[in-house]
């Protein structure tokens, strides 16, 4: 899978630098509030992509590093670190569940828009234990289902427009594995997203046959499922837009 997220996102890193939603969409600010960064941390943004959660951490804090599997992406990130004269800022590749670093090195860490990729998301919270110290945190933004039933529609409908995309994970699933991994679930909040069909689709680089196929995954939910599953129809019932609900947690990893 991270070969399928590397291939997608070097082919769309260029619209990925300029989207208004990755730079600055609601659940950013949520995350910085929750992470409540300081000029003693030592920070790791894990899938980093363009660097958005990065660059809007680092003048918060020490330093900051980002990771992602996508070289495209990372590069966009280095040239607006450079842009905007960020110098406690690095990015290198790396792995979410192989995290290329030694134990407690960083206060905290973030992920936001990309544990839906992980394929283990078990090994990427086990590794971000393993590389904060104790006291340290964890804040994740990430899309959920806004049920357990609805997961394996929502995640078809995913999948078909991001071929990268793994799992839309309940917000049970995130406390169970959360809680398994050792972490202490603190506070969480979730930031509403509304995101056009036409912008959706372009932005990953559909094909008017996938866009069909969309459509069509769309029209096999009923009226009160469609309404669960946040899409938005227009008068003649077709698809204009979706909710996407962005689940915004911090995780303190207390203990040894
Ligand atoms: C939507 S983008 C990231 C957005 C970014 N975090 C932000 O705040 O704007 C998702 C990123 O996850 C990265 N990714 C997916 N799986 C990964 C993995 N296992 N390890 C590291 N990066 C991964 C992709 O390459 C992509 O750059």
């Amino acid at each position: 899978m991270t070969d399928r997220s590397a291939a997608q996102f070097n082919a769309h890193a260029d619209r990925y630098a300029t989207s208004e939603v990755h730079r600055a969409g609601p659940s950013l600010p949520v995350l910085l509030r929750l992470a409540a960064p300081s000029r003693e941390d030592r920070a790791l943004d894990v899938a980093t992509g363009t660097g958005n959660t990065a660059l809007a951490l680092a003048p918060s804090v020490q330093a900051v590093t980002g990771v992602d599997v996508a070289g495209a992406m990372l590069t966009h990130a280095r040239d607006r670190a450079a842009r905007e004269e960020l110098g406690n800022v690095t990015f290198r590749s790396g792995d979410a569940e192989a995290l290329p670093f030694p134990d407690g090195t960083f206060t905290l860490v973030t992920s936001r828009h990309a544990p839906h990729h992980f394929t283990h998301l078990d090994r990427f919270l086990a590794e971000a234990w393993r590389v904060l110290r104790p006291g340290g945190r964890l804040v994740i933004a990430d899309q959920i289902s806004p049920t357990p039933d609805l997961q394996a529609w929502t995640d078809t409908y995913q999948r078909l427009r991001d071929p990268s995309h793994h799992a839309q994970r309940p917000i049970q699933d995130w406390q169970a594995l959360s809680a398994a991994a050792g972490f202490t679930w603190t506070t969480h909040e979730v930031a509403p997203y509304r995101l056009p069909f036409g912008w959706w689709t372009a932005q990953s680089g559909c094909t008017p046959t996938t866009v069909a196929a969309l459509r069509a995954h769309a029209a096999t939910l009923g009226r009160a499922q469609a309404q669960e599953a946040g899409l938005i129809l227009d008068g003649n019932g077709q698809l204009t837009a979706h909710h996407e609900p962005m689940l915004v947690v911090r995780l303190d990893r207390h203990g040894r």
